[in-house]
């Protein structure tokens, strides 16, 4: 039987995840009950003063990150545990991360580092590159492809990350301050990118963000403060 999925389809299931972090008995509440449910095809932003928690709950829903407790369901399937090699699995398959800093390899050009995650896939080398070079189109980069990231401007880099991101079709986008080290026209191209990514591919995109007037192009904006869910 297959499962149809509607606009309704929760993508992400958060119930009362908490994250405590413990360092030299110090211990920090970095994430307190927080509840939350992003349907299939959602485009939703994560706002709140630094140090609320906000990159702790993009962690935890890509998995790189375990909860200390609650619960965590991603595409209706609950994760009930973060050493299986599933999981690892789930990480390369379903899901995409964009950094505010890019993270791209300096000495691999433009098209090896879009073709990174696809390494752990069985899988030709010429597949590879069909779909490589076709997330580069899709983010508008196919002109660069042999260039070097230190080549590129801030948004190109950008861009070549959300291929990387992009390239093994994954369900969910997560991107942490996405448009932070951009000026604001390149912010706004990247967040056209996003959007179209959103619209076209239905792709669930959680997205935090410093920037009120990018937030406002989500169709929701889930503020922090504290470890706490505010609005
Ligand atoms: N690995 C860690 N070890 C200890 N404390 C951490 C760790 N990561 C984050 N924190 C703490 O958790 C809180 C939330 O951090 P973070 O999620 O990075 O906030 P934000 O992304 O909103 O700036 C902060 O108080 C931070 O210092
Ligand atoms: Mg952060």
């Amino acid at each position: 039987m297959t499962v149809q999925h509607d606009g309704n389809t929760p993508m992400i299931e958060l119930k009362d995840v908490e994250k405590v972090y413990q360092a030299d008995k110090i211990e920090t509440v970095a994430l307190s009950k927080i509840n939350l449910s992003v349907a299939e095809g959602e485009f939703i932003s994560i706002m709140g003063p630094s140090g609320s928690g906000k990159s702790t709950l993009l962690n935890v829903i890509g998995l790189l990150d375990a909860p200390s407790g609650g619960a965590v369901a991603l595409d209706r399937q609950a994760i009930t545990s973060y050493r299986d090699k599933y999981l690892a699995k789930v990480r390369n398959e379903v899901i995409g991360f964009i950094f505010q800093t890019f993270h791209l390899v300096p000495d691999l050009s433009v098209l090896d580092n879009v073709e990174v995650p696809l390494l752990y896939r069985k899988m030709s080398g010429s597949e590879r590159r069909r779909r490589a070079l076709a997330a580069l189109e899709q983010v508008g980069l196919n002109a660069r492809v042999h260039h070097f990231p230190s080549q590129l401007s801030g948004g190109q880099q950008q861009r070549v990350a959300i291929a990387r991101a992009i390239v093994g079709n994954p369900r969910i986008l997560l991107a942490d301050e996405p448009t932070g080290n951009l000026d604001s026209q390149m912010g706004d191209e990247i967040m056209d990118v996003l959007a179209e990514l959103n619209r076209a591919e239905k792709t669930t995109i959680v997205m935090v963000t410093h920037d009120q007037r990018q937030a406002e192009k989500t169709a929701r904006i889930v503020r922090l403060f504290d470890g706490r869910q505010v609005a």
